[in-house]
This record gives structure tokens, C-alpha cells and sequence, in this order.
């Protein structure tokens, strides 16, 4: 059950680098930052990573100016980014689900919403909006193609994302990556949507 952290917990500790674990950031750091900065997106900002496994995109964040939380609530994960990035980063072990975290200015989420049970999109998109502060950007990277694989990750088309996240954001930008790892050219979709006042 992808809900529970002992489901994650255990591939780490089974598979000790998981097959979505590239051993560095992904290219489109610097894609999504690249979008959010008309947006109000400046170095300083406070981001989250929710779902940040071994830590490489929050350290990346970091390295390029901004004050960054990695999330995970999976213990070995947050023990694997401790261990790798040490103290560049705040590291926080906790379920996103979770209320009364953050607020933080923007969210920057890559591989964790498409890694849901898809019943829990909704909710997930809730926790985003809570987490944010007033006029947050949410940056997102995600599939809509998984190579017929069963989840996670699982696929989402884009209109299906844009109908989950107008709940509670007003959409920014929705269209392909073009810098993706070439391991998922081809299938990755960028996101950023900004809270509603
Ligand atoms: C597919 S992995 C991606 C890890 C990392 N973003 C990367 O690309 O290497 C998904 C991560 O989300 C975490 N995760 C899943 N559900 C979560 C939740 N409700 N709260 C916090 N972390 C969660 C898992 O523990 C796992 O580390």
C-alpha cells in the first residue's frame, strides 16, 4: 500500500538505490525554476520537496539559492539525503497528508503526486494549497506516459491534472518538459499553478 510509509521504507532498504533514484537532480530544475521566476519565484524563496527520496533535487534547490525543506515520510529516505547533503538542507521526516506543515512560498514536486493512489488526488492536492502561503507557486513534473507499467508512478493526462489542481489554484503553465532526463523524454509534463486568493 503506496500510503504507508513501511511500503516505501522497504524498497529503500531492499533495492538501497530504487529505480527512480537517478543519483542526481533531475534537468528540469532548472526547466521548472525557469517558468516560476515571471512568477515571482526569486532566490531566497522558501521551497519544499515533498516526497524528496534521496535528497538530490532539494540539494540542487539549495545550491541555487533558495531556503529548502526535503520531505519524506519514508525514515530511510530522509536518512539517505542526511546522509548524502548533510545539513544544506532542513530534512524533515512527515506525511504531506499531514496538516499544520510549512507555510512555505512554493512547492517543487517531482515524482511524489504522480506517486499517489490515484483516490487520493483530491486530498493531495488540498495538502498543497494548505502547505503554501498566499499566492505559492506549486511546480510540478509529471507523466503522461508510463510504459503501460503498473503504478507508481502513475500516468495522469494533462487535462485530468487541470481539472484536479483548478480546485484550489488558478494553472500557470501545463505543457511538455523538454529537458527531461533522456530515461523519460517523451512522457514528462511540467505544472505550476499559483494559490488562489
Ligand atoms: C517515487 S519516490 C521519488 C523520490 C524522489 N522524489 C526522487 O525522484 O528520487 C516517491 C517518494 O515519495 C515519498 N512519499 C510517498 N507518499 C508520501 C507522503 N504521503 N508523505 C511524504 N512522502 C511520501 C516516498 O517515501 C518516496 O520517497
Amino acid at each position: 500500500m503506496t500510503r504507508h510509509s513501511d511500503y516505501w521504507d522497504r524498497l529503500y532498504r531492499d533495492e538501497g538505490r530504487p529505480g527512480w533514484d537517478m543519483d542526481a537532480a533531475t534537468p528540469l530544475v532548472r526547466e521548472l525554476l525557469d517558468l516560476a521566476q515571471p512568477f515571482g519565484l526569486r532566490q531566497g524563496c522558501d521551497l519544499v520537496v515533498p516526497g524528496c527520496g534521496y535528497g538530490h533535487d532539494a540539494a540542487e534547490l539549495e545550491a541555487r539559492g533558495f531556503v529548502v525543506t526535503g520531505l519524506d515520510f519514508a525514515p530511510l529516505a530522509i536518512l539517505g539525503a542526511m546522509h548524502r547533503y548533510g545539513g544544506r538542507v532542513t530534512w524533515s521526516q512527515a506525511d504531506w497528508f499531514t496538516t499544520h506543515l510549512g507555510p512555505w512560498d512554493a512547492i517543487f514536486d517531482h515524482t511524489c503526486f504522480v506517486a499517489m493512489d490515484p483516490a487520493r488526488r483530491p486530498d493531495y492536492v488540498g495538502a498543497c494549497a494548505e502547505h503554501l502561503r498566499t499566492g505559492g507557486l506549486w511546480m510540478a513534473a509529471l507523466f503522461h506516459d508510463v510504459k503501460g507499467r503498473p503504478g507508481p508512478p502513475h500516468a495522469l493526462p494533462m487535462t485530468e491534472m487541470r481539472h484536479l489542481v483548478e480546485a484550489r489554484f488558478e494553472v500557470l503553465h501545463l505543457a511538455e518538459a523538454t529537458e527531461s532526463h533522456p530515461r523519460r523524454a517523451g512522457r514528462e509534463y511540467l505544472m505550476m499553478a499559483r494559490t488562489r486568493v
